[in-house]
């Protein structure tokens, strides 16, 4: 049985992305797997009443099954009313979709967003793609995000050993052609916790912490241009916060050269025609740290309420910083 989003309670990303491109702040675009995750989303956008992307990937619907997410996205719709969140503006989207198959069960299953993951493929091939999942989509008011350009590293099943940044030129032709909503484009961030070698990086002389490359923001100042007031996306924008990876390291883990995207450079991002920005890394390491703390304090406890608890409460943390000092989305959510 066909499901309309608007049955759920989400909105689509049209209204959304408008008001934050005019406005200079970018929307959350938060990953979820599980329901702690999921609590900690929703109790940090409630308290700053932040409009929120709920994204599912393959790897969740592999993990948690794509019914019960689904679900669990409706739920939230109703949590969030229950804590005080009077019309909750919440999307659920599809993580790099990567056929028309998977993009359509996701719109006739009530998602009120997809995104076709073209990228990897010859151009006219994504442009086919692309506007053959636009056409259905659009049929039932579900807004596209397509993409242009080739992250580095892995992207679900589709991976790339050098980053193939987005090219200017081709931008108004594929918008035009497909019809899509907004474009995720390639500027140099990559999927994960090691988002560039050291070898890519300088060293800090004072904290010995890795230094990043700068984003291409040339790259986009340049698809600015060519698409003035388009709503652009991008992906890999964890910043892989040093305080959890030290953690994690103090607690038995290992994840040396772990490195992100500086905060700063995403809040410029923000600023720009950049209006939905994903995050998902950032999440498994501020749930990680926080258990294996819980673990080394308490190392007697087994009942997983004890340590998804602390979890759960790191994550918000981290997603309600996300909200105020990097994206500006706070208060944005009418
Ligand atoms: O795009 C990558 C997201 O972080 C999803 O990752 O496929 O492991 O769930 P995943
Ligand atoms: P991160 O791995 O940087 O969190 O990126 C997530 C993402 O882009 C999901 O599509
Ligand atoms: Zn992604």
């Amino acid at each position: 049985m066909k499901v309309s989003f608007t049955d759920l309670g989400l909105v689509n990303t049209r209204e959304m992305f408008a008001k934050a491109v005019k406005g200079g702040y970018a929307i959350p675009a938060f990953n979820f797997n599980n329901m702690e995750q999921l609590q900690a989303i929703i109790q940090a956008c409630t308290e700053t009443k932040s409009p929120v992307i709920l994204q599912v990937s393959k790897g969740a619907r592999n993990y948690a099954n794509q019914t019960l997410l689904r679900y669990m996205a409706q739920g939230a719709v109703e949590y969030a009313k229950e804590l005080g969140w009077k019309k909750p503006q919440i999307v659920l989207h599809l993580d790099h979709g990567d056929s028309y198959e998977v993009c359509k069960s996701c719109v006739d299953f009530g998602f009120s967003s997809v995104m076709i993951d073209g990228s990897h493929l010859p151009y006219e091939e994504n442009v086919a793609l692309t506007k053959k999942v636009v056409k259905y989509a659009h049929k039932h008011d579900v807004t596209v995000e397509a993409e242009l350009g080739v992250l580095a590293g892995v992207e679900d099943e589709v991976s790339s050993e050098v980053s193939h940044y987005t090219k200017p030129e081709e931008v108004i032709d594929f918008v035009k052609k497909t019809g899509c909503d907004s474009l995720a484009i390639s500027i140099g961030t990559s999927h994960g916790a090691y988002k560039f070698t050291p070898e890519q990086c300088t060293r800090d002389e004072e904290t010995g912490r890795l230094v990043p490359p700068p984003l291409a923001f040339d790259i986009l100042k340049a698809i600015e241009k060519k698409l003035p007031g388009f709503p652009i996306v991008l992906h890999g924008s964890s910043s892989v916060p040093q305080e959890y990876v030290d953690i994690i390291n103090a607690n038995g883990g290992k994840l040396p050269n772990a490195v992100g995207i500086p905060e700063e450079q995403l809040r410029k991002a923000a600023k720009s025609a950049v209006c939905k920005i994903n995050i998902d890394s950032d999440s498994r390491l501020a749930m990680t740290a926080a258990v294996r703390k819980h673990f080394a304090d308490n190392p007697g406890h087994f009942d997983p309420r004890q340590y998804l608890k602390p979890a759960r409460e790191e994550m918000k943390k981290m997603y309600v910083h996300k909200i105020i000092n990097v994206l500006g989305s706070q208060n944005k959510a009418r």
